[in-house]
């Protein structure tokens, strides 16, 4: 793919996928970014530069905005993650779920398809729509079994209702006007970069300030983690390879409970940054999420089977490297923690980034 146009490159995944394309291909990338709270331009500093990277900083929800980029930018292809992400968010307040993550994927798809009925020859039979999505669509596993491209759609939260919600918009463009999409539903992501909303960068940092390490519930739930850069190849393997209208599982085959992976990360802290007293003295269990979902956990087979993908780090040193990319980059930290990031937004954007 020469161009493609990433939705939500500012993101956590988002930017892991730009920094790759930037670093690890030839490839041209625009970002369509709202530069919402959790979109940070500072997470593609060292690509921003590369005159194969551009960036505009769009609301997908905008239809004539966004058809501009597709006429001005001319991709190959598209890859969707823009979205609103955090499940305790999409309860307190889903107005903002159900407008990016249903209306702007509606908006995206129609910009998309009437760009792709322009185009002729090799450029529109090449041209690809890649929709990235969640496990959380399948709902809620008990004790044993796996989530596979054949479970069926049990989301039951507001955000894993929205997401759902895209997944079914992307399958009907698909099936009605035969558009060329690929969707992929992935596990828990972790890595550098990661908004300290999420378990694994709230933790460290709170851990690391001496603050509480809240568990929500008994710690007992269970999720499938994935490093980010792992996530982000099977993106890039998916984009290129993928067959037009399958879905793909992406998962780490590492189900933690949440309190295995505190205590984890309390482990790594006591060792790189010693503080007295172990770092699980701060554990502290709080109200559980309501409607909280018990247990994730995909079955990758698929993927690994037809496209030849396995994840390159282990829970283990993916973890190891997050913790220590977090004690290193306390610019970055202190950039989406202190509110001076959105300072800098609205001097360069003028104060419509963020809520
Ligand atoms: P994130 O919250 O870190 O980033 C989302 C990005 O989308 C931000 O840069 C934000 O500014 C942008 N955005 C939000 N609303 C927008 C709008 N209306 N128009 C344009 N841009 C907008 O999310 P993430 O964790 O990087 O997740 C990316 C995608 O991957 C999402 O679609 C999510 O559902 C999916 N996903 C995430 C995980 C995970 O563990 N984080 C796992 C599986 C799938
Ligand atoms: O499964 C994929 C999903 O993973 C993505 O689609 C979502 O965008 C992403 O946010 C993530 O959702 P989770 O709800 O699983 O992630 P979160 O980090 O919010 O929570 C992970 C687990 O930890 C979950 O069981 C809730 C629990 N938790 C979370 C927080 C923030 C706590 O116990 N304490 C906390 O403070």
């Amino acid at each position: 793919m020469n161009k493609t146009l990433v939705t939500g490159g500012a993101g956590f995944i988002g930017s892991a996928v730009i920094r790759q394309f930037i670093n690890d291909t030839a490839c041209s990338v625009v970002n369509v970014d709202k530069l919402t709270y959790a979109g940070n331009l500072q997470s593609l500093a060292s690509v921003s530069d590369n005159p194969r990277y551009r960036f505009e900083q769009v609301d997908i929800c905008d239809a004539a905005e966004v058809a501009r980029v597709f006429r001005e930018h001319q991709p190959d292809a598209v890859m969707h993650l823009a979205a609103e992400s955090h499940v305790d968010r999409s309860i307190s307040g889903p107005a903002d779920f159900i407008q990016t993550n249903i209306i702007g994927t509606y908006t995206l798809l129609e910009a998309a398809r009437g760009y792709w009925n322009s185009l002729d020859g090799e450029r529109k039979a090449g041209f690809r729509f890649h929709h990235i999505s969640t496990d959380e669509v399948y709902g809620s596993l008990g004790d044993t079994g796996f989530f596979t491209e054949e479970t069926a759609y049990e989301p039951n939260s507001p955000y894993s209702a929205s997401k759902a919600s895209s997944d079914h918009l992307v399958r009907a463009w698909h099936h009605t006007y035969g558009f060329p999409v690929v969707t992929t539903n992935c596990s828990n992501n972790y890595g550098p970069y990661h908004f300290p909303e999420k378990l694994i960068p709230l933790v460290i940092l709170n851990a690391v300030n001496g603050k509480p390490l809240p568990i929500y519930g008994k710690g007992d739930n269970i999720r499938d983690w994935l490093y980010v850069d792992d996530h982000a190849r099977a993106l890039r393997l998916v984009l290129e390879r993928g067959k037009l209208g399958e879905t793909y599982n992406i998962g780490g085959w590492n189900e933690k409970t949440n309190l295995e992976v505190v205590l984890a990360i309390c482990a790594a802290l006591d060792e790189l940054r010693p503080q007295g007293a172990p770092h699980n003295k701060l554990i502290t269990y709080v109200a559980d999420r309501p409607g909280h979902d018990k247990r994730y956990a995909i079955d990758a087979t698929k993927l690994a089977r037809d496209l030849g993908w396995k994840p390159q780090e282990t829970f283990e040193t993916g973890l190891r490297k997050t913790v220590e990319w977090y004690l290193q980059n306390t610019d970055w930290v202190k950039g989406v923690t202190s509110g001076e990031y959105q300072h800098w937004v609205e001097k360069q954007y003028g104060g419509n980034s963020a809520e």
